[in-house]
């Protein structure tokens, strides 16, 4: 679901943000498998969005998270649940955005250029799927709005995994 304001000064924003959900949406088509999808979210979003120098994705293992697909430099592979910026998302299952690395006490360098980072939680029904990462070399790359926009891309990628998930309610389910 778009939740956007489509006008005011986050218009120009908010017509980005729809137009890469819209592109998202017909991307992804009727694949579900999770690898593909996050690397093509990666890819596309690495390549719609001006002044970001990392986008990836982060998949739970046990207590801690481990790099998925992405685009930009290598990347640490482990991050610990409540570690860094990735962690703390994951921990807290929020959207963390951090104007400036500089000030958020733990965070890992992965890319020494980056400044700015915003990190939304995958939550599929409830079930934490990981965490979407984007970095920028800017301070204060991300606001409000940007949050709102990466919630909403997030949507149209959770949208893919939800065959997944789905409970099997068939009759012949039922009788087993
Ligand atoms: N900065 C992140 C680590 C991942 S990289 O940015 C790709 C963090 O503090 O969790």
């Amino acid at each position: 679901m778009l939740t956007l304001s489509p006008t005011g000064t986050a218009g120009t924003k908010y017509a980005l943000y729809q137009q890469i959900c819209e592109q998202l949406n017909s991307l992804l088509g009727q694949e579900t498998n999770f690898i593909a999808n996050a690397a093509n979210t990666s890819a596309l979003l690495f390549e719609s969005l001006p002044d970001v120098n990392w986008v990836g994705f982060y998949i739970p293992e046990g207590k801690e998270l481990v790099l998925g697909p992405f685009q930009g430099k290598p990347a640490c592979v482990r991050i610990p649940f409540g570690k860094g910026v990735c962690g703390t998302a994951a921990a807290e299952l929020r959207t963390i955005v951090v104007p400036d690395v500089r000030e958020f006490q733990g965070h890992i360098a992965c890319d020494s250029a980056s400044r700015s980072e915003i990190v939304v939680p995958l939550l599929n029904w409830g079930r934490f799927l990981g965490v979407l990462d984007i970095d920028s070399s800017s301070v204060n790359r991300f606001d409000d709005d940007d949050r709102e926009g990466f919630e909403s891309i997030v949507s149209v990628f959770l949208a893919s995994q939800v065959t997944n998930d789905l409970p099997d309610l068939s009759e012949e389910a039922a009788r087993k």
